[in-house]
């Protein structure tokens, strides 16, 4: 059976320079996590979360998946983002997309991947609500555009859910950004559409029945 060695040196390597540094760090670490943010990205393994804005363990909660996306009705991430937002009481959530994305790229395709087409379905409904706006682009211009209005509907499906309006209308602090990370240089820019009440939801996705 193979057992991954290298992986294991590797730990040891990395939890003794961490040690090293810092010898309470593991144990005052094991009492609690305080993080301040969520960070909701694609699960590409070029776009390692902790490591591109270079955050200790402790520092980030985060959630994954093919596309970085939230739907309405995925359990799994709406469980994550209410343990963020009511127990670990984060002050953002970043939704993270990044160029290059190939759940992005697979959806401006005809599917022919098996299960994760219907998954990338969500992406194919995207290019439907942006139409007019996608309809003049280059293909690699289009490829772009569509990863950024990915994470911006993917921003407003945070908003949408209950647990961040709950918080909102209890006068939490918490803001909802949007970013896109460059894998080809390492560099994350801000999609300047962060939102942090209904007001703004509203400004910025007017499409949106606010109740
Ligand atoms: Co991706």
């Amino acid at each position: 059976m193979k057992t991954l060695k290298l992986l294991f040196e590797k730990n040891l390597a990395w939890a003794s320079a961490i040690k090293d540094k810092d010898p309470e760090f593991f144990s005052l670490l094991s009492k609690q996590q305080n993080p301040e943010y969520l960070w909701i990205g694609c699960s590409d393994s070029r776009v390692p979360a902790n490591q591109i804005v270079d955050l200790a363990p402790g520092e980030l909660f985060v959630h994954r998946n093919i596309a970085n996306l939230v739907v309405h009705t995925d359990l799994n991430c709406l469980s994550v983002i209410q343990y963020a937002v009511e127990a670990l009481k984060v002050k953002h959530i970043i939704v993270c997309g990044h160029y290059g994305c190939g759940g992005i790229k697979a959806s401006m395709d005809k599917g022919v991947n098996g299960l994760v087409d219907n998954w990338l379905r969500h992406v194919k409904d995207i290019s439907r609500f942006n139409a007019e706006e996608l309809k003049g682009l280059g293909q690699k211009q289009k490829f772009d555009r569509l990863c950024e209005l990915n994470v911006i509907e993917q921003v407003a499906n945070v908003c949408k859910t209950d647990m961040v309006q709950r918080a909102w209308e209890a006068g939490a602090e918490l803001d909802v950004h949007g970013w896109i990370y460059n894998i080809e240089n390492g560099i994350l820019k801000d999609l300047d559409n962060s939102i942090t009440s209904n007001g703004q939801l509203e400004e910025k996705h007017g499409m949106y029945e606010l109740t």
